[in-house]
């Protein structure tokens, strides 16, 4: 080793600097001396710049961005902060306690919606380390966490260009930050630059798309901010009431990170995936061109944006979708827990019907959200939808399984109602979530194959991850059901998932300021027994990638099968130098988050 002697981090540096050196081209992109460079272990890595780095921009050089984008720089406090004296961030300390802002942020700290417009939350807070809670005690410590420095609040695209070119001619970490719902803390990152894309609310339908596409019906152009709730209102207020696919959550944002994971929904049955109705995204690449992606245009890049992972091909500034007529709907709401039994037999029993059933369901058009531990021993099915069906049709449905209630004899709670749209039904039948709760979350998807050979092996792990402490949200649909099979490829989702009946998100809650032991514990629980479990009983399943395990063993196959290598080429042309970054996404294998998850760097 070179420069022995001048101990160890001489050594390290100049080991580091000639494998950057030797590498020059491939991890270049910056000149070597925007990157910090580390050493852990035996490993050398190639690390962003962060706050107190030489190579950390000036006061200048920020004041410049700031002017570029029309002031909208923000310093990022935590929102906690008003709770505390101070917050002590790596730009210094600000003094920050205000009673009002401290009681508002108190009171709205489990509120979705609150979190979601303020500039940088993360609404499931394990990944931002959770060290700035709303607290009574003022003169607690409130640090930054993994929460990112600063944020541009972009109003235009040019802003985005300007933060996107910031970012890679300075070498920092860069976060695309939408409404924050992201289960794997992919829309936070410790020290980062964020771009906040809320403010890109524009919503346009047509009647007629006309464009690079053979389609030529109902569509709606959305702004990188539009959520849910918001273009389904609008679209319900047609004339006929139009509809669109996206998620069961309604806060969820429909152009960022739902379309680039997938995103499924009570329509998926009907149309796919959300990214299966995609028909052009307007988009920033990592060299700062603002381009068209339809499927003339920039193909590869329109592929990848649907499916093949969030953060990791550009930024989506807007999304066209299909959109598709409205239908009367009914739903059914289902109840077992301990006021039925408390018999455990007697409780998986009547999973074990329920969910035999997944098959018969999605093969009939039923969309089912499901809920399995939540209350202790309790299966909370809220609702099963029928989309297109009377309530006759729907209780024709699912006859079969209360009858076979009935002959286990276990009691439960249901009701049954009738809408003349599905957007009635979705308002009034799921339950409205919570943000501010901090867990870690995994999951898996079960085969129909699965649940046809070996469909006991399924049960037993569901038992395994309750009996870990876990609980489970489920989601049974079919993406070969409606879409005809000619269009599976036209999106990069894995296409193991157009043969699964049932999407899992497995939670095991962890404070995310528990000892860092606790932490490492809970994330081999979750890798090793719990998902481990559903994986060794759903051979034939694969992961979802915006609910999933971030540390999911050989990702590339869970998360997209056979197109992971043509998604790595595209990784490779469109952002060959790591200017975005997102767990376990195309082309990320030689990233790693350093020193207890905060530097991000490249291994050498
Ligand atoms: C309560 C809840 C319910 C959910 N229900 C469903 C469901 O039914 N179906 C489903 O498929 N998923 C569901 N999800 C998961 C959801 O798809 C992901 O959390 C998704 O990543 C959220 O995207 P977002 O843009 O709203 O959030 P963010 O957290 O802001 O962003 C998520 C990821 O996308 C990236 N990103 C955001 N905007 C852009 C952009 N414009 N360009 C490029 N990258 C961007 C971010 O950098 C981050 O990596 C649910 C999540 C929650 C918390
Ligand atoms: C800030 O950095 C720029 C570019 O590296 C340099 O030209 C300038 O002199 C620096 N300004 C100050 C005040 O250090
Ligand atoms: C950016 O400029 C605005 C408007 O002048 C100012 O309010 C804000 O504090 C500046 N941001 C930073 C980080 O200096
Ligand atoms: C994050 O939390 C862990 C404890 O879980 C702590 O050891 C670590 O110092 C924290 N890091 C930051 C940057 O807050
Ligand atoms: C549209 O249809 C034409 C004629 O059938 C076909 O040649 C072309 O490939 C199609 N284009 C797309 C984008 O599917
Ligand atoms: C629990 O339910 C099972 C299955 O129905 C039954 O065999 C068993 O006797 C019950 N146990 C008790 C204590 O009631
Ligand atoms: C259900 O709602 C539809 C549409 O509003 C209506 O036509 C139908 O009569 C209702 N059916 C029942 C059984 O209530
Ligand atoms: C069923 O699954 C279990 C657990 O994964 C496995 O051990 C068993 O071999 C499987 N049986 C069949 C018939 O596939």
């Amino acid at each position: 080793m070179k420069g022995g002697v001048l101990g160890w981090l001489g050594g390290a540096l100049l080991l580091a600097q000639d494998a950057v050196a030797q590498e020059a081209t491939s991890v270049a992109g910056n000149e070597l001396s925007s990157w910090v460079l580390r050493r852990r272990g035996s490993a050398s890595y190639a690390c962003k710049c962060y706050p107190g780095d030489r190579c950390w921009p000036n006061n200048t050089k920020w004041q410049k961005l700031n002017a570029t984008v029309g002031g909208n720089l923000q310093v990022n406090i935590p929102p906690g902060a008003p709770c505390y004296n101070s917050f002590k961030g790596p730009l210094g300390e600000v003094k920050t306690y205000n009673k009002d802002e401290c009681d508002k942020v108190t009171s709205n700290w489990y509120n979705e919606q609150f979190q979601i417009e303020l500039p940088a939350a993360g609404l499931w807070t394990y990944f931002t380390n959770d060290t700035c809670r709303p607290t009574t005690n003022p003169s607690d410590t409130c640090t930054l966490g993994y929460y990112p420095v600063l944020v541009i609040m972009a109003k235009t695209a040019a802003h985005i260009q300007a933060g996107i070119n910031f970012a890679r001619e300075n070498n920092l970490r860069l976060i695309i930050r939408n409404t924050g719902h992201d289960f794997l803390g992919r829309s936070v990152g410790w020290g980062a630059l964020v771009i906040n894309t809320h403010s890109f609310q524009d919503i346009k339908f047509t009647n007629q798309y006309r464009g690079a596409c053979n389609y030529s019906g109902s569509a709606v152009t959305v702004g990188a901010g539009v959520q849910a709730f918001q273009v389904l209102k609008q679209a319900n207020a047609l004339k006929p009431p139009k509809i669109m696919v996206t998620g069961e959550c309604a806060t969820v944002g429909v152009a960022g990170g739902l379309v680039q994971g997938g995103g499924h929904g009570p329509l998926t049955n009907f149309y796919g995936f959300l990214a299966d109705t995609a028909l052009q995204f307007k988009v920033i690449t990592a060299d700062g061109v603002l381009r068209t992606a339809n499927a003339k245009t920039n193909s590869d890049l329109f592929w990848a944006l649907r499916g093949g992972g969030p953060a990791a091909f550009g930024v989506i500034v807007e999304a066209t979708y299909k959109t598709f007529d409205d239908k009367p709907s009914s739903g059914v709401h289902l109840d077992i827990d301990t006021s039925h039994t408390t018999n455990a037999t007697l409780f998986w029993e009547a999973v074990r019907i329920f969910h035999g059933y997944s098959t018969h369901f999605v093969d009939n058009g039923l969309y089912v959200y499901y809920e399995i531990g939540t209350a202790g021993q309790n299966l909370h099915v809220h609702p099963f939808v029928g989309i297109g069906k009377t309530p006759a049709e729907l209780q024709a449905v699912l006859q079969p399984m209360f009858d076979d209630f009935a002959k286990i004899g276990i009691t439960y709670t249901s009701s049954s109602a009738n809408y003349s749209t599905f957007y009635d039904l979705y308002n009034a039948m799921f339950e409205t979530e919570v943000a501010g709760n901090s867990a870690l979350t995994g999951g898996w998807t079960i085969g129909r194959k699965d649940v046809e050979d070996n469909h006991s092996a399924i049960i037993n792990a569901f038992q395994t991850v309750l009996g870990a402490g876990s609980f489970m949200v489920g989601h049974m649909w079919s993406a070969g059901h409606g879409l005809p099979q000619n269009e599976w490829g036209n999106s990069a989702v894995n296409p193991r998932f157009r043969n699964v009946v049932d999407k899992l998100i497995t939670i095991v809650p962890l404070a995310g300021n528990a000892p860092l032991a606790d932490k490492a514990a809970a994330q081999d629980k979750l890798t090793n027994v719990v998902d481990a479990a559903l994986r060794n009983a759903a051979p034939n399943g694969c992961a979802y990638i915006n609910e999933a395990d971030p540390y999911e063993p050989n990702w590339q196959q869970a998360f997209w099968g056979t197109n992971y290598p043509a998604l790595l080429k595209i990784r490779q042309k469109y952002d060959p130098n790591g200017v975005f970054y997102a767990v376990s996404t195309p082309g990320t294998e030689k990233w790693e988050q350093i020193e207890t998850g905060t530097r991000l760097c490249r291994k050498l």
